[in-house]
This record gives C-alpha cells, sequence and structure tokens, in this order.
C-alpha cells in the first residue's frame, strides 16, 4: 500500500496541489472578505503549517508584502518545490522548512498567526496539531484553518456528461461513506474534518471569532475565455492523472478496504468517477460542466486569549 507521504511525494500529487495556488479562492472573497478577518498586520510573524508547495503562504504572502511568512512541511520534496514557486513568483517575504505538525520546531508565543489549509483532515491526531498551532502563537494572536469539510461525492452539479444511472449514484454514495470511513480507520484523518476544527480548536482553549465557507463554484463554457476555466479543465486533467497513478490506486483501496469495502468496490468506484476519458474537454468540444471539484472548505478563525 502507498503511504500517504509515498503519495504526497508522487508528481500527480504535487501538480494537483500546484493548481491550488488559485485554486480554492475567488480572488476579491480572498482579498476583501477573508484577510480582514485574518488582520494580520505589517511585521507580524505568520506560521503556515503543512504548507505543501506554497499554495496558502504564497498566496497570503504576495497579497501582504510587509507580513513575513514561515510554511512548514514534513514532506522534503514539497518543501523544495514551495522554495522554487516562491523563486518563479518572486516573492521574497516567506521561507520553507522541514518540520512535524506535531512538533512544531518553534518555541512558544512566537507567531502572529499560525494558519492551515487542508492538513488537519490528514492527521491521525488533529487535536494535537492545532494544540502545537496555539502553543506557537502569541497571546491575542490569530489561528485560522481551511479544512475540507465532505458534504457529497462531488460529480458535476450540471454537465453535458451523461446523466448517471440512480443505481451508480446510489453505489457511489456507498463508497464514499467505506472511503470516509476508512480514512478515520486508518489514522489517515478525516474527510469532514471541517466541521470539527472549531470543536478542536475551543478545547485547545482557543477562541472562536468567526466561519467561513470558500466560495469557489467551478464552471466551464466554451469557448472557454477565462483563465478560471482553463484552470477548471486542467483541475480536471489532473484527476485523470491522479486515478490513474497506481500510488493513488493503492492508496485508495487501502482506504476502501480499511472502512469495509473490498479490492473490487475500489476499482468499481474508481470506474464510475467521470474522470477517465478526459479528451472531450481538450477545448474543442462544446462540453459545458458546473462542478463543486473541491469539496467544501470551512475556515475557522481563532484567536489565542
Ligand atoms: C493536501 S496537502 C496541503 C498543502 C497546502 N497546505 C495546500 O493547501 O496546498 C497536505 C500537506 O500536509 C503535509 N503534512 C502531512 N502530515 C504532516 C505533518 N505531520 N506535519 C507537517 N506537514 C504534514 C503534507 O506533506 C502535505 O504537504
Amino acid at each position: 500500500m502507498a503511504s500517504q507521504h509515498e503519495l504526497w511525494e508522487s508528481d500527480a500529487e504535487a501538480r494537483m496541489l500546484e493548481n491550488r495556488i488559485n485554486g480554492f479562492w475567488n480572488p476579491d472573497y480572498f482579498r476583501n472578505v477573508l484577510l480582514p478577518l485574518f488582520n494580520f498586520k505589517a511585521g507580524d510573524k505568520v506560521l503556515d503549517v503543512g504548507s505543501g508547495n506554497g499554495a496558502l503562504t504564497l498566496l497570503l504572502a504576495k497579497n501582504l508584502p510587509d507580513v513575513y511568512f514561515t510554511g512548514v512541511d514534513i514532506t522534503p520534496a514539497l518543501v523544495e518545490d514551495a522554495r522554487q514557486q516562491a523563486q518563479k513568483l518572486n516573492v521574497e517575504n516567506v521561507a520553507f522548512q522541514e518540520g512535524d505538525a506535531l512538533q512544531l520546531p518553534f518555541e512558544n508565543d512566537h507567531f502572529d498567526a499560525t494558519v492551515c489549509q487542508t492538513v488537519l483532515m490528514h492527521l491521525a491526531d488533529p487535536a494535537k496539531a492545532i494544540t502545537e498551532m496555539g502553543r506557537v502563537l502569541k497571546a491575542g494572536g490569530t489561528f485560522v484553518a481551511a479544512e475540507f469539510h465532505l458534504l457529497n461525492y462531488d460529480k458535476p452539479v450540471e454537465s453535458d456528461l451523461p446523466v448517471s444511472s440512480l443505481e451508480d449514484d446510489i453505489a457511489i454514495s456507498r463508497y464514499i461513506q467505506l472511503l470516509i470511513q476508512g480514512y478515520r480507520a486508518s489514522g489517515q484523518g478525516d474527510l469532514k474534518m471541517g466541521g470539527r476544527v472549531p470543536f478542536l480548536a475551543k478545547k485547545a482553549g482557543l477562541h472562536i471569532v468567526d466561519m467561513r465557507i470558500n466560495d469557489r463554484l467551478t464552471h466551464a463554457f466554451p469557448p472557454y475565455e477565462k483563465p478560471s476555466e482553463h484552470m477548471a479543465l486542467s483541475e480536471l486533467q489532473g484527476w485523470e492523472n491522479l486515478i490513474k497513478d497506481p500510488a493513488y490506486r493503492s492508496w485508495l483501496t487501502a482506504a476502501m478496504i480499511a472502512g469495509g469495502g473490498t479490492e473490487a468496490d475500489a476499482d468499481a468506484f474508481l470506474e464510475l468517477l467521470p474522470f477517465h476519458d478526459l479528451s472531450v474537454f481538450n477545448g474543442k468540444s462544446d462540453f459545458s460542466f458546473v462542478w463543486l471539484l473541491n469539496p467544501v472548505l470551512l475556515i475557522t478563525i481563532a484567536r489565542k486569549k
């Protein structure tokens, strides 16, 4: 079975993460709604935990050139990738280093803010990571966590794909439940983490300030003129590559077996995913879709007393 770490190291996963630099948030919402809530000030030191290849760190750093960001991640290849992305984008107010979210390599009361994006959902002990994020925060500092909360299978809301049968929809719902259970049972994390975060943060002694939801709705309509439509298409391509990746397949199979399913369930699930032959999306076709491609992200904003 591919471990979670092998998966992070895989090229297909890295390319998927790369897409996220602009992927989860519409810029106006990020800038005008979220950043004022985060309330970072010039000179602040902010830690991004599980920074991956820098999607959130770089987005913040580009928007807030007077704030200094540190990204910490357990996967060396992604730390290196993040450094290269920063160079490529000419972002100077960032540094990336290796480290474990469960044992952050920083002193108590060091940062003005700690943030994370789709990281707690992958940890067996998210409570410990939240406690660590609180420990390294100064009094009055801000905690932000943007985490998935899988509501349902993220198939197209509407599209030109053939409508799936009721039997297939029911089968997919079952496979998703097996995956959620398997994720939890094998200690890989929780696909419904978004809604758990404020409860864990409260337990860790933080004061909950606000909760928000990401505002992105993926869509593409020919002739695909908007950059966001190109990104949507390349995101689909990313899924096509990912489900062909043997490491992904073996990880998914193991997770579904841990959830009470079988290898055949995993194969059937992959077969039902509409990501197999995406030549239809190559820009020549007149294919349209509206898709909740990423599950909903819930954002918890809290403060250290
Ligand atoms: C889905 S990625 C998210 C990356 C980035 N935050 C983003 O939004 O693109 C999850 C990240 O968590 C990292 N990670 C997993 N376990 C970790 C741990 N114990 N400590 C630090 N990072 C960890 C992985 O290496 C990976 O980069």
